[in-house]
């Protein structure tokens, strides 16, 4: 069979791959390729234990593998072949250099730029997935574009939205797609190759053009805002905790109001993810950069509220018990950054498991799918953690449980079942306010949760 177009995507991650997925599940009439450069990665996506796990996905990747959606090592050759190529590659923070700890680390970006003039012999559209810097785009077409062949390149930005957990569904019905490209004639038809993809399933008014700049600097600024809203109701649950206020009802209260909203105001332990705290701080660079120390300073808060919530919920813990827990088995409920996941990336529970193993406590991990992602991110201290994936093992003469993730799971079990287990006095600390308190505290439990007295 011919395929209408040949789409590839460099990158097989979590953004990456349900992306493509949902791309070829949608549009049969075309060929979508992902590439990675880790082998080991490629093969998960070609088996039936996908490397990420994502409510809905396997359904589907099972479902167009093989038909009009293929996984590959072979990037030389997909680039060659391919007429529009997405970029999907991992942008981490800095650690080194100038701007180590806040700026992006460009080096895949460029890396990947680089591979795709090498293996193209012509001008095809390159797509921006990746979360990135303002003006990234320059960098791409001065890298593409500066070539002798007489190649032209278009850049288009499409920054992707879904949050993980519920990926499925925000690329089936986005509330909606941002595609950023030059004014040009070239660039506005690049623009409009990209439009007919998602075209293909989203409504038309649902797809906003814009320019490249406002549309690099919109994901950025949309991942600020979204953390913000939980630094300011976790800044709040303090207060909270002080005055006998509850910062659910606050919550429930000012999310009434349609100027503010419902959505993103859960008072938590602190947000996790690869995205927020990584691209505020890349917003506080870009300030800095273009000397704008005070809007540097506003969104850098975000950041640190966050770390200072789940230190202060840590410090919690320990005053309740006595301010030792030096040789104390502490259950950790939950290893994700957010319930649904496998992906642990800045998750607050390797922050609070840090700590613990600071104060010599001994943690004990449980989580419903995030455990093989845990024993990597702990792999410096494995003699001094358990993990098990039974709760009820980990909460066995556990002196606290601390709920990091809000997995369903937690509040269906058998909390007498799991008071009887414990050490006395059994402390819970719900980080993520799922459980019912009043009735843990009936059943013996000392109970503490996140902006209540
Ligand atoms: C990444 C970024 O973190 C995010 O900012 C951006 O918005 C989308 O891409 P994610 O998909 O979650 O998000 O990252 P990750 O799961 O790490 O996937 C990136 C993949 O790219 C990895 O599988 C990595 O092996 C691959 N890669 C990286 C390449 O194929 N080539 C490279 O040069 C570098
Ligand atoms: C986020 C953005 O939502 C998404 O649009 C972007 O593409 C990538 O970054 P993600 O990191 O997958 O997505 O998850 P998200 O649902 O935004 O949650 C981020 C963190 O905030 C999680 O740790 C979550 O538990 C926490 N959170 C979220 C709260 O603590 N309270 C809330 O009210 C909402």
């Amino acid at each position: 069979m011919s395929f209408e177009k040949k789409i590839l995507c460099i990158g097989a991650g979590y953004v990456g791959g349900p992306t493509m997925a949902m791309i070829a599940k949608k549009c049969p009439q075309y060929q979508i390729k992902v590439v990675d450069i880790n082998p080991a990665r490629i093969d998960a996506w070609n088996s039936n234990e996908l490397p990420i796990y994502e409510p809905g996905l396997k359904e589907i990747v099972e479902n167009v593998r093989g038909k009009n959606l293929f996984f590959g090592t072979d990037i030389d050759e997909s680039i060659k072949e391919a007429d529009i190529i997405f970029v999907s590659v991992n942008t981490p923070t800095k650690t080194f250099g100038f701007g180590a700890g806040k700026a992006s680390d460009l080096q895949y970006i460029e890396k990947t730029a680089r591979n795709i003039l090498a293996a193209s012999d012509r001008g095809k559209i390159v797509v921006e997935k990746s979360t990135l810097p303002v003006r990234t785009a320059e960098s791409m077409e001065r890298i593409l574009n500066g070539n002798d062949k007489g190649m032209r390149f278009q850049i288009v930005s499409n920054p992707e939205f879904l949050a993980e957990g519920t990926a499925i569904s925000d690329l089936e019905n986005p509330d909606r797609v941002l595609i950023g490209g030059h004014p040009s004639e070239e660039g506005l038809a690049a623009v409009e190759e990209i439009t007919k993809i998602y075209a293909n399933w989203v409504p038309r008014e649902k797809i906003i053009t814009t320019n490249l700049w406002s549309s690099e600097l919109s994901k950025l600024t949309a991942n600020a805002f979204l953390a913000q809203r939980v630094s300011s109701i976790n800044s709040i649950s303090a207060l909270c905790e002080k005055t006998g206020a509850n910062v659910d009802e606050i919550a429930n209260a000012i999310g009434k109001d349609s100027r503010i909203g419902s959505k993103f105001l859960k008072a938590s332990i602190g947000f996790g993810g690869s995205c927020f705290k990584k691209d505020i701080l890349n917003l506080v660079y870009l300030c800095e950069h273009y000397n704008l120390p005070e809007v540097a300073d506003y969104w850098e808060n975000v950041v640190k509220i966050n770390e200072w919530q789940t230190t202060r919920s840590v410090k919690r813990v320990l005053r309740s018990l006595f301010n030792t827990i030096t040789g104390k088995k502490i259950a950790v409920f939950g290893f994700a950054f957010k319930a649904d996941t496998n992906d642990t990336r800045e998750s607050p529970a390797h922050l609070v498991v840090r700590e613990l193993l600071d104060e010599r406590a001994i943690p004990v991990i449980t989580d419903y799918k995030a455990l093989p992602d845990a024993k990597r991110d702990l792999s410096d201290v494995l003699d001094k953690v358990q993990f098990t994936e039974d709760p009820y093992e980990a909460a066995k003469d556990a002196h606290a449980i601390l709920l990091c993730t809000e997995w369903k799971q937690f509040a269906a079990l058998d909390w007498q079942k799991i008071y009887d287990l414990m050490s006395k006095p059994a402390l819970v600390f719900d980080g993520r306010n799922i459980l019912d308190g009043e009735k843990l505290k009936k059943l013996g439990f000392e109970f503490m949760s996140i902006g209540k007295a």
